[in-house]
Order: structure tokens, then sequence, then C-alpha cells
């Protein structure tokens, strides 16, 4: 079985009707918006939805989802997303597929992040991932170098046409520190660097961690 599917489905079970619901963004994600779209069918949902990247808002209205903006929509109760690497604590790395900043604005202001992910995606220790760090155009060079100074090896990120963009018209600067022993200390130096917007750690902010196997099992942790 795909784990990433089993993960998400799993994570799925934990919604219900009524409910405002953030989608996340990335591979895992995807299926999570596939079975919350079968669900709303068969089981007649009258859900409201928030999607954290235009890839997601398309992929959900495709399906019959029902997308808001923050205009329209008062409290998120529940979001399902992905994550590039897990610990035991739920301390996450972000932001592979680009969406870190929308991804943290949306789970920071819903009342639950549930993060699904297949097996690989648990750590001891983060960091392997390179970190991805979202930078405004204007000086990313300087910026780049201030991320350096962290003792982290820093690289634009990169598509075959040009610079990767995000949707918010910013680049990804990817920070490959190898080990990141205090993340929350990592989380704060890097964001006190002007031309930084955010970062894809994740500290304190899921609750709920979906892990999936392929023999079809999955394991939940709980904060
Ligand atoms: C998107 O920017 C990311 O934060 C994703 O949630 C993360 O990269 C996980 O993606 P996959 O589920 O595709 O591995």
């Amino acid at each position: 079985m795909n784990a990433k599917q089993v993960a998400a489905e799993k994570a799925v079970s934990f919604l219900d009707d009524g409910m405002t619901i953030g989608l996340g963004t990335g591979s895992t994600a995807y299926w999570a918006i596939e079975k919350i779209a079968e669900e709303m069918k068969k089981r007649k949902w009258r859900i409201r939805a928030i999607a954290t990247s235009v890839r997601s808002e398309e992929h959900g209205r495709s399906l019959g989802i029902p997308i808001y903006s923050f205009a329209d929509i008062g409290t998120i109760d529940v979001t399902i997303d992905g994550a590039d690497e897990a610990d035991e604590k739920l301390s996450l790395i972000k932001g592979g597929g680009g969406a870190l900043l929308r991804e943290k604005i949306v789970a920071t202001n819903s009342n639950q992040l549930i993060i699904v992910a297949d097996d690989s995606k648990m750590v001891k220790t983060l960091g392997k991932f390179p970190l991805p760090v979202e930078v405004v155009l204007f000086g990313w060079e300087r910026t780049l170098e201030k991320l350096r100074l962290l003792g982290c090896s820093p690289t634009r990120r990169m598509k075959e046409s040009g610079p990767y963009l995000t949707d918010n018209g910013n680049y990804i600067v990817d920070c490959a520190f190898g080990e990141i022993e205090d993340p929350e200390a990592t989380h704060g130096r890097i964001n006190a660097i002007t031309g930084v917007v955010d970062n894809g750690l994740f500290i304190n902010i899921a609750r709920r961690l979906v892990v999936g196997f392929e023999n079809g099992e999955s394991r939940v942790i709980s904060r």
C-alpha cells in the first residue's frame, strides 16, 4: 500500500461534518484532499476549506471542495498537512514543496494541525533535509550570506526556467545544516535576519502526527 495514502486517510477519519478545514500541500496532503472530497460526497458533509497553496486550491476546487479565503471564514478547525521531516516531539521541517509560509499561516490559525507522513520522514534529529527559508528578492544575496553565518550551506532553489518563486513571489533558500540540535533557537536566529520572511521549522505547532506504513498500518502520535 501507499504509506502516504494510509497516513492521509487515517487523518481524514478525525474530520467531521460542518468543519472548516485547512488543505495542506505536497504528495501526502494530496491524498487527504482526495479523501476529503470522497467523504464529502459519501457522507454529504457541508465543509469549508482554505488552501495552503495555489496547487492545493486548484486540486480541491477540481474535486468540488468549497475553497474560501481568510476574509470569509472564522476559526479553522483542523488542518491536515505533510512534512519533510518530523521528530517524536512533533517538531517539523516543512517547505520542500515551497509552500511553508502559507502552510504556517494556516497552521497557526487552526485549532489543530495534523501532520501526515510516511515512515521515511521520521528522524531522531532534524536537519538532514535542507531547511527551506523564504526570503524576499531584494538583497537576497546578502540574506543568503547571513544564513551561511549560522553554520549551514545555503542554496537558492532553482527550477529549469530560472529561480523558483513561491506563491508569494519570494525566493526559497535551502539551508543544509546536517543536524539542527536546537530547532527553537535556530528558528529564532533565522527569522531575526532582515530579508527572511519565514523558515520551514514548525515547533510546537502540530498537535497530531499520523505516520503511515506500507503494510497499511498507521501510528498516531499526539501532543
Ligand atoms: C510543502 O511546502 C511542504 O511543506 C510539504 O508539506 C512537505 O514538503 C511534504 O511533502 P510531501 O508530502 O510531498 O513529502
